[in-house]
């Protein structure tokens, strides 16, 4: 028995009351537990995709490198199909299992065409089921695309180029200017993959606010316009606030909740910055901007920061655990009846009664 036994032991069931780095010793095994999970998904099997995620999120939480099943123990959260996976990866240093479906036209073909932006699982299904195969496939067959993924094609292999920490900034600094010119003193913050650490995305997420509630009323339209004068935008898509307090709060489970916040889901053009490779003298980057009034900042701050499978567990903790409703806009106790106000993401937590756990180890 090894090291890791009693460090497993400890492990806590929800990501959220784990500390999950950026960098972890099980690669290999994430990895392959990840693509199940992806695989899943594109059947439309939640449920399975859910427990493989689960299991490879336990796995990023170890203290070390995994060398024999055993030292799991009675982990949480690792099902008999993922520890099947973990063994053969242990032992032949690959899964058959993961091989296979990395091989399979359906996966490579979901992948593919999910990577378009606009592009969701059912209708990537949906052309594969029509026979479709290659991007090439979707232009000869006039395949009807919106006006979303007809940006997301022509900008195909800008955007799924991973976007650098210095690009990411740089937009922040595009868009922190526009601010400046329309609402002095209003904020923007880097979110998302980037607050946690990562290196690079697939998005820069920006969270605009302002000191003053209701000021950042209208912000949003004003930006966008004037940076789409300048040239600066390839495409944008914007959604206005839909969220009112008095309808009351969600009810917890179910799916991913979108939140209601103002917001552009957008394409920038961004000048290249002297980089190797951008013989264009520009990149198309995804943009998500988001505008949060100051009373809601801190929740819509740790809503969109992520990781994803940790603010799942989060709003499963939540609800499970202390009957409290988290969203990206409030948290409300259900059985107090009343809605539990935070200034900071720490009051967040406290309200939860979790310790604190920093954006840089959210990567569950
Ligand atoms: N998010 C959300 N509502 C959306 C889209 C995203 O609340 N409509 C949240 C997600 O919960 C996620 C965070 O915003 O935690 C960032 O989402 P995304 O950009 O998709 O992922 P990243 O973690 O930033 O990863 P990447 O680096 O690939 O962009
Ligand atoms: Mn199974
Ligand atoms: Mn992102
Ligand atoms: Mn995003």
């Amino acid at each position: 028995v090894s090291a890791l036994a009693p460090l497993g032991q400890q492990m806590a069931p929800y990501a959220c009351q784990r500390r999950t780095p950026l960098l972890h010793s099980n690669q290999p095994l994430t990895e392959a537990l990840e693509t199940l999970a992806e695989d899943a998904g594109f059947s439309g099997s939640e449920g399975r995709s859910l427990a493989f995620t689960r299991a490879a999120s336990v796995l990023k939480a170890l203290p070390g490198r995994l060398s024999a099943l055993e030292e799991l123990g009675p982990l949480p959260g690792i099902g008999e199909h993922s520890r099947r996976v973990i063994q053969d990866v242990l032992e032949d240093g690959v899964s058959v299992e993961v091989e296979r479906v990395k091989l399979s036209e359906r996966y490579r073909t979901m992948k593919l065409f999910t990577k378009i932006f606009g592009v969701g699982v059912r209708t990537a299904s949906r052309w594969y089921q029509e026979g479709l195969r290659t991007l090439v496939d979707l232009q000869e067959r006039n395949t009807k695309l919106t006006r979303q993924q007809q940006a997301g094609l022509r900008h195909y292999e800008d955007l799924n180029t991973p976007v650098e920490r210095g690009e990411a900034e740089s937009i922040g600094r595009m868009v922190q200017e526009a601010v400046q010119r329309f609402l002095p003193g209003a904020s923007v913050t880097l979110a998302g993959g980037f607050r946690r650490g990562k290196p690079h995305g697939h998005d820069v997420d920006l969270l605009l606010t302002h000191p003053e509630a209701g000021r950042e009323a209208g912000l949003l339209s004003r930006v966008v316009s004037w940076l789409d004068s300048q040239g600066l935008i390839l495409y944008q898509h914007s959604q206005e606030n839909s969220f009112a307090l008095h309808e009351g709060p969600e009810p917890p489970g179910g799916r991913d909740v979108l939140d209601r916040f103002e917001r552009c889901f957008s394409i920038f053009r961004l000048e290249a910055q002297g980089r190797l490779g951008a013989a264009r003298g520009w990149k198309a980057v995804r943009v998500d901007l988001v505008v949060a009034p100051v009373g809601q900042f801190p929740f819509a701050l740790l809503g969109w920061t992520g990781s994803r499978h940790f603010e799942r567990e989060l709003r499963r903790f939540a609800g499970h655990e202390r009957k409290m409703v988290l969203n990206s806009h409030t948290l409300y106790d259900t059985r107090l009846n009343l809605f539990l106000p935070a200034a900071s993401e720490e009051e967040i937590f406290q309200h939860l009664g979790l310790e604190y756990v920093p954006p840089t180890q959210r990567n569950a």
